[in-house]
């Protein structure tokens, strides 16, 4: 349990200009004031973040939004009644009260209210809406709980808010707006089905040469130390090397398990949500094995599935 000393800290810390381990549903997040630009550079300087991938700003009321950008689209809008608070960022063409280096000099910002009750106390207590990107360094694998934050910054971690383990697990979708359509540009913890079920169809960004890309989504991202492999079945390396397995479930895998060190489950009932909650732990703890390879089988494309096949296939890509 976070204290109210704790929260009111940490709201002094970031109105200072300082940084703050922020929990959220998805993932934990590295938190400054948005609106200061020398604590926004905190956080690229701690987290070795290129300075062309921008960041997400938390506000903790819809009505913040209005203080943030320009315009808000009629399908944007319906997807934030339906969704916020909750695992969605929206990119909206921003305001000059934004920083540059906040949106890496893009028009546009991605804005999100978080669902943890936690996040949106502290962004309250801090007045400020906050810039998060998740707590780790740029190109590792997102943290789910306050001891990977601490194993991944050391003696320079800021201010953590522990409030246990992230519920959701991965990161929230991202959406932008363009010539009339909604174009996911990251997918996350809110589905393309429930997003297509309220608003109608939603375009996959990089399907075409039209939609906009969001700079953030390098290939290589997410990826633990131990050579990561995206495989639907067997085992792809000799036979004298130590190999872990990442797979949904027992049935999902239903092979010999013997070439294998190690197995990781992500739900033992095939769950999406379970296994999206276990994805980021699983693959650190394989990781801790010091193995040569690890093999992950992807999982369906519906629902959750296919933001957990986009983190794999990050891990597992080579740059
Ligand atoms: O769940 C989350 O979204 C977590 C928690 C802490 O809120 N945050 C997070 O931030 O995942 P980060 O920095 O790891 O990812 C931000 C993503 C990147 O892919 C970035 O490129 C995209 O959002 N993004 C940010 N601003 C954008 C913009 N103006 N246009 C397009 N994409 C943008
Ligand atoms: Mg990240």
């Amino acid at each position: 349990m976070i204290s109210d000393l704790q929260l009111n800290e940490a709201a002094e810390d970031l109105r200072n200009g300082r940084l703050v381990v922020i929990p959220t549903e998805t993932v934990y997040g590295l938190g400054a004031n948005a609106l200061d630009a020398t604590a926004v550079a905190k956080i690229f300087e701690l987290k070795q973040r290129p300075h062309f991938d921008p960041l997400i700003v938390h506000i903790s009321d819809q009505a913040d939004l209005k203080t943030l950008v320009r315009h808000v689209p009629e399908k944007i809008q319906q997807l934030m009644d339906q969704f916020w608070p909750g695992p969605l960022s929206v990119v909206l063409e921003k305001l000059p009260i934004v920083p540059d280096l906040v949106t890496s000099g893009l028009d546009s910002v991605a804005i999100r209210c978080p669902g943890h009750q936690t996040a949106r106390s502290l962004i309250r207590l801090a007045g400020c809406p906050i810039a998060a990107p998740s707590a780790n360094r740029f190109g590792a694998i997102s943290p789910t709980t306050a001891d990977h934050v601490r194993e991944q910054f050391g003696h320079q971690s800021p201010k953590i808010l522990d409030a246990g383990a992230c519920e959701i697990g991965v990161e929230s979708t991202v959406v932008g707006y363009h010539q009339d359509e909604v174009v996911m540009l990251r997918p996350g913890g809110i589905t393309r089905e429930s997003m297509e079920t309220l608003i109608g169809e939603v375009r996959i960004a990089g399907t075409d040469n039209e939609s906009p890309s969001s700079p953030g989504q390098l290939t290589k991202h997410y990826a633990p130390r131990t050579p990561l492999k995206l495989v639907e079945h067997g085992r792809p390396i000799a036979s004298d090397t130590k190999v872990g397995l990442l797979t949904l479930s027992p049935e999902s895998e239903a092979e010999d398990l013997r070439g294998f060190q190690a197995v990781e489950y992500l739900s033992r009932d095939g769950c999406y949500r379970q296994a999206a909650a276990n994805l980021f732990a699983a693959m650190r703890r394989l990781d801790a094995l010091g193995l040569d390879q690890i093999v992950a089988r992807p999982v369906g494309n519906q629902g959750l599935g296919l933001a957990i096949n986009d983190r794999l296939s990050r891990a597992a890509a080579k740059s």
